[in-house]
């Protein structure tokens, strides 16, 4: 299932399509969908303001009709509720519910309970995809008079504790904080924000990928990677204090500190190296061979054994990292 919690109108005065249209797109065009006839899709657009929902079913409807005949695999349910009231009815099917990725899009951070999404997303195989308002948390977290409402989305008090306004560390501190109730909370293991720039370079959002999946969160780092950086914004994670930024030519000088600090000295089967990589690192599994692993041999860094050619990684290899 693909839940779009906080829909919008499906598409804008401009002709820009919004999520449910892009949604839907993006399964119906992909070139395997023509193989995944036995699949069930269900999609769920929900969106509150009477309005707004009035354009997506009409902006659902044209979008169908202009794919007709429309692949009998692929259902469509807009719906006009709270997402907090959608969510927990949702939640009472537990584990049964389908695995569903959840797109999470609110205005703002009102009408956003962390408990809400955790017991929704509890079964294995559900993934979440929420902005968080980076900029709202910032001024507000301390003010006192919305306290609720972060309650609610942290499940915990602790954003009280953010550094003061103004202070470097405050933004850090939260959107920790929030990685870290995800886990908590929802039992996500593997929890990946990307913070979202504008053209002058500014944090505008981060986008919060969470997920119990290693292959997962693989794919979805690969997804940002590719997204182009022309495109008006750009991201970008920090590893051991570095900034990261995400394009198409990635800077892995990062990741090979951290490799030789996190396996000083160690003989590792490559795919442990990949794995340690994608869950704890900004990067995804194609940056390890040959981006990084292959000129760390070059300056006799690492060495491999078990593979037949020098600069090559297969699968059973091993590889053998320096002493620092
Ligand atoms: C940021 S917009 C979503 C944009 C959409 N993802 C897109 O790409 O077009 C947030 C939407 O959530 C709706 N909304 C606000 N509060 C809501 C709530 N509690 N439950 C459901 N929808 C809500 C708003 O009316 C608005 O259309």
């Amino acid at each position: 299932m693909f839940l779009d919690g906080f829909a919008g109108p499906g598409n804008y005065d401009g002709g820009e399509p919004g999520s449910p249209i892009i949604a839907l797109s993006a399964l119906i065009d992909h070139s395997y969908f023509a193989t995944l006839g036995q699949c069930e899709f269900v999609f769920v657009f929900n969106e509150n303001d009477p309005d707004r929902y009035r354009c997506l079913e009409a902006n659902l409807k044209s979008f169908q009709a202009s794919r007709s005949p429309w692949p009998s695999n692929v259902r469509v349910r807009p719906s006009n509720e709270d997402f907090a009231v959608l969510a927990k009815r949702l939640a009472s099917h537990g584990q049964s519910l389908a695995p569903t990725f959840a797109f999470i899009d609110p205005f703002g951070y009102k009408g956003l309970e962390l408990q809400d999404l955790a017991d929704l997303l509890a079964a294995d195989r559900c993934e979440l995809f929420c902005y968080f308002d980076f900029n709202s948390a910032q001024r507000f977290a301390t003010a006192g008079n919305v306290d609720g409402h972060f309650e609610a989305l942290f499940a915990c008090e602790d954003f009280k504790k953010a550094p003061p306004a103004g202070t470097p560390d405050r933004g850090e501190f939260l959107i920790r904080l929030f990685e870290r109730q995800l886990g908590k909370v929802a039992k996500f293991n593997h929890v990946q924000s990307f913070a979202m720039r504008n053209r002058m370079g500014i944090l505008g959002h981060y986008l919060v990928f969470a997920t119990r999946s290693l292959t997962g969160l693989d794919k979805m780092k690969q997804v940002m990677w590719k997204i182009d950086p022309r495109g008006g914004y750009s991201f970008s994670d920090r590893l051991a204090g570095q900034e990261v930024l995400f394009g198409d030519a990635a800077d892995t000088r990062p990741l090979r500190d951290a490799l030789l600090h996190k396996f000083s000295g160690m003989s590792v089967p490559i795919q442990e190296v990949i794995d340690w990589v994608v869950a704890e690192t900004p990067y995804h599994s194609g940056h390890v061979k040959r981006a990084t692993l292959k000129p760390m041999e070059d300056d006799q860094l690492v060495s491999a054994v078990g593979r037949s050619r020098r600069g090559t990684y297969p699968g059973g290899c091993t590889v053998t990292f320096l002493s620092r």
